[in-house]
């Protein structure tokens, strides 16, 4: 048992209603009752909420990353949750459990995970993400302007335990690689990386020499699991979570927020095949039903309490981002002109599925060279 505390955020769609629009109250009802059965045994304390068709469980314990009881606990609660949705007939039961119910296509299974393993300070403020018909590249440009933008974050110019800046862990899930970059030294390298937001992730963000933190206890972690697992083979939107540490020394809290006040283009829109406009959302607006979208984000804030979560505090439920999400709006029906056609829809390459081989294997024979 560590002294450190242990956030750890797991999700997982196991079950639409109706559609792929929202998680089913009743759902998250059986995971509040199984994780209040593991509290002040295996968990300190825990959440549950959804977004869109995320069913979200937050678990504070101090077993450390990758712990297998927490994680069996988790798959627990969400086999627990499909057997209500196979009950309600819900759509998609059990979808992201490897189960044998259809939703269409096999890709982007598997539940997602964030876990940071850290010694809790003082005050220790945490936003948690919760993302709705994306994938976890849509994490970069938020992570990156917290983290490394100082037109976003003024810590970095002005705050004197911030302005060495921050150390980042990124994945290629194509070829399983990771690579550690520094901030600001390395920015226009790591954005050359990050900004190919289909194979390039953030996974974490570590303190620098100079700070206050622990330089191996990260400070944001996103979920990307999954990708980085069946990366190579084609690889589903996995619709993703993060966590964030906020404060003194790390980027304030509304400096963590402000990245969502431009609603950035990110796939995984309809049929996981189109770009889109991420919309910052307060929780009761998480229901994708907009041409099954436009994707969407909740923010959620707490602050730790020897692994209490005091809160939440629904983050993007504030008027001072209904500019961001007018301007969503505006670009969800911009966006939706285009039809089928490109930049709205995927690149080929990037598509969940397609007709295209049907398509293209009928014609075969009426295919003629041009001179
Ligand atoms: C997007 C998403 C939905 C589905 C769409 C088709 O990530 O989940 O847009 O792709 O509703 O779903 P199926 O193929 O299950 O009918
Ligand atoms: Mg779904
Ligand atoms: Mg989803």
């Amino acid at each position: 048992m560590s002294e450190k505390i242990t956030v750890s955020i797991i999700k997982a769609d196991v079950g639409g209603w109706p559609g792929h629009a929202l998680v089913h109250p009743e759902l998250k009802i059986i995971a509040r009752n199984e994780l209040e059965k593991a509290k002040g045994k295996d968990i300190i304390d825990y959440y549950v909420t959804n977004c869109g068709d995320d069913l979200e469980l937050v678990m504070t314990h101090r077993k450390g990353v990758d712990d297998e009881e927490i994680h069996a606990l988790a798959w627990n609660t969400f086999l627990k949750a499909t057997e209500k949705a196979k009950e309600l007939k819900l759509y998609g039961a059990g979808q992201d459990l490897l189960s044998d119910a259809f939703s269409g296509n096999i890709k982007g299974m598997g539940p997602g995970v964030a876990e940071m393993e850290f010694t809790e300070r003082k005050a220790e403020p945490i936003v948690t993400f919760f993302m709705d018909k994306t994938e976890p590249g849509a994490f970069n440009l938020p992570i990156y302007k917290m983290f490394a933008d100082p037109f976003n974050t003024i810590g970095l110019v002005i705050d004197p335990s911030a302005i060495q800046g921050y150390r980042f862990e990124v994945w290629d899930i194509q070829e399983h690689k990771k690579v550690m970059m520094d901030c600001p030294e390395e920015m226009y390298s790591m954005l050359a990386l990050i900004g190919a937001k289909s194979r390039y992730v953030i996974k974490r963000v570590y303190p620098r020499e100079g700070g206050k933190l622990p330089l191996d206890e990260p400070v944001a972690a996103i979920s990307t699991e999954k990708l980085y697992e069946i990366a190579g083979e084609y690889v589903g939107k996995d619709d993703p979570v993060a966590l964030v540490r906020a404060q003194s020394g790390l980027p304030a809290l509304g400096e963590v927020l402000e990245p969502f006040s431009f609603p950035h283009l990110v796939s995984g829109w309809m049929r996981g095949s189109h770009n889109g406009p991420l919309m910052p959302v307060s929780q009761c607006n998480a229901k994708c039903t907009r041409f099954d979208g436009p994707p969407r984000v909740v923010a959620l804030g707490f602050q730790l309490a020897n692994g209490r979560l005091v809160g939440p505090v629904d983050l993007f439920d504030d008027p001072g981002f209904d500019n961001s999400r007018q301007m969503a709006k505006d670009t969800a029906d911009y966006m939706r002109r285009h039809g089928p056609f490109e930049p709205h829809r995927l690149p080929l390459a990037d598509m969940e599925y397609t007709t295209l081989p049907k398509v293209l294997s009928k014609l075969k024979g009426r295919f003629e060279k041009i001179e």
